[in-house]
């Protein structure tokens, strides 16, 4: 979604182009709607915005302004994004990997928009062969198996997720003082540590033998899809929201970086099935998130909420049933397939 400049190869040899964006069919409908505003009489310079929330097409909820990626609010970063979203409007169409059932408010306002035709043809997800690294996927699994139904917490922060040995030591307190089971995938960048005990509270792991384990890069759809995980605390990243409704594992919000407080707002605000631990949060910004919220998030994230459970199961049906045969993800793939036959919509 970001090598926009195959589009003019692609238009050098008349053929063509599509877009296959991998985050949510409402960032998209943000990311296109800034750069509307801003091409258009409203001159809108989302750097500037000085307002507490923007209404948004593709949003059941004005956007707060807290919630708007970092990056898209840099002075120094903003003309790729409407350059980005200008490229996306001389597509044929854009791919979206999301499910009509999920995000139906942003699709019929994409559809609507008179703009590019838009294909929900979500979850792609790659639940085979992506669990690679360092853990070892037996250590893991014997362990889970010796837990009961719903009581592990699984906390993952993606690929890119690190934290300073203070925020590091804030997890460990806060999770201790829980007493919840948990598996912490710990890591650091660029590899993983030789040894977590390095950087974890002196005798932490001791303390904590009985109930939980930390492990370096985790073999997360194993771990998402076994009956011993009840809850998942995540970056929020697109990939891992789609895996935890897959599984149906409730999820606790703490976005890092990229588009995931965008993320965390929808599934908080707008599909209700997640709890927070912290909406706004920045990986870049050095703040801490204290033991103490921390250890009220993972209590609140356990606890059971029918609700929540029941808008988490709706959306598990609906992100399943869309890949089957006559499912809207199934359709909208030979939808796709029959315009790019005709040579495009
Ligand atoms: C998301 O998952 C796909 C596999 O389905 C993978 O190719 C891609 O690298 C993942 N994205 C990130 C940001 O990890």
């Amino acid at each position: 979604m970001f090598c926009t400049s195959m589009i003019d190869v692609a238009d050098e040899f008349g053929v063509p182009s599509f877009i296959f964006f991998t985050s949510p069919a409402s960032v998209l409908g943000f990311i296109l709607h800034i750069q509307a505003s801003h091409d258009g009489e409203e001159g809108l310079d989302i750097t500037e915005f000085e307002g507490t929330e923007l209404a948004v097409p593709s949003w059941a909820n004005p956007i707060p302004r807290w919630a708007f990626p970092n990056n898209v609010v840099k002075k120094e970063l903003i003309q790729s994004f409407y350059r980005i979203a200008r490229d996306f409007r001389r597509t044929k169409g854009i791919l979206v990997n999301s499910v009509k059932e999920l995000e139906s408010c942003a699709v019929d306002a994409l559809s609507s928009s008179g703009g590019n035709k838009v294909y929900p043809v979500g979850p792609i997800l790659n639940l085979k062969g992506a669990d690679g690294g360092g853990t070892k996927k037996e250590e893991v699994i014997e362990w889970l198996d010796r837990q009961p139904k719903s009581t592990v917490v699984f906390l993952c922060f993606g690929s890119m997720g690190a934290f300073r040995e203070e925020q590091v030591r804030e997890i460990a307190n806060g999770l201790e003082a829980s007493g919840l089971r948990f598996l912490w995938s710990l890591r650091r960048r660029p590899t993983d540590y030789e040894d977590v005990g390095e950087i974890l509270p002196e005798g932490f792991v001791e303390r904590t033998a009985e109930v939980g384990r930390v492990i370096g890069w985790a073999p997360q759809t194993t771990i998402l899809a076994h009956r011993a995980v009840g809850g998942f605390v995540s970056h929020c990243g697109w990939n891992s929201t789609l895996e935890s409704l897959w599984f149906g594992v409730p999820m606790a919000t703490w976005p890092m970086y990229a588009e995931q407080k965008l993320n965390t707002f929808l599934l908080v605000n707008e599909l209700e099935v997640a709890t927070e631990i912290r909406m706004s949060y920045s990986s870049e910004s050095g703040e801490t998130v204290t033991a103490k919220e921390i250890e009220r998030g993972v209590r609140r994230l356990m606890e059971r909420d029918g609700s929540r459970e029941e808008k988490l199961k709706r959306f598990n049906d609906g992100v399943r049933k869309a890949l089957m045969d006559g499912g809207s993800s199934s359709s909208s793939i030979t939808e796709f397939i029959e315009d790019v036959r005709n040579g495009g919509t």
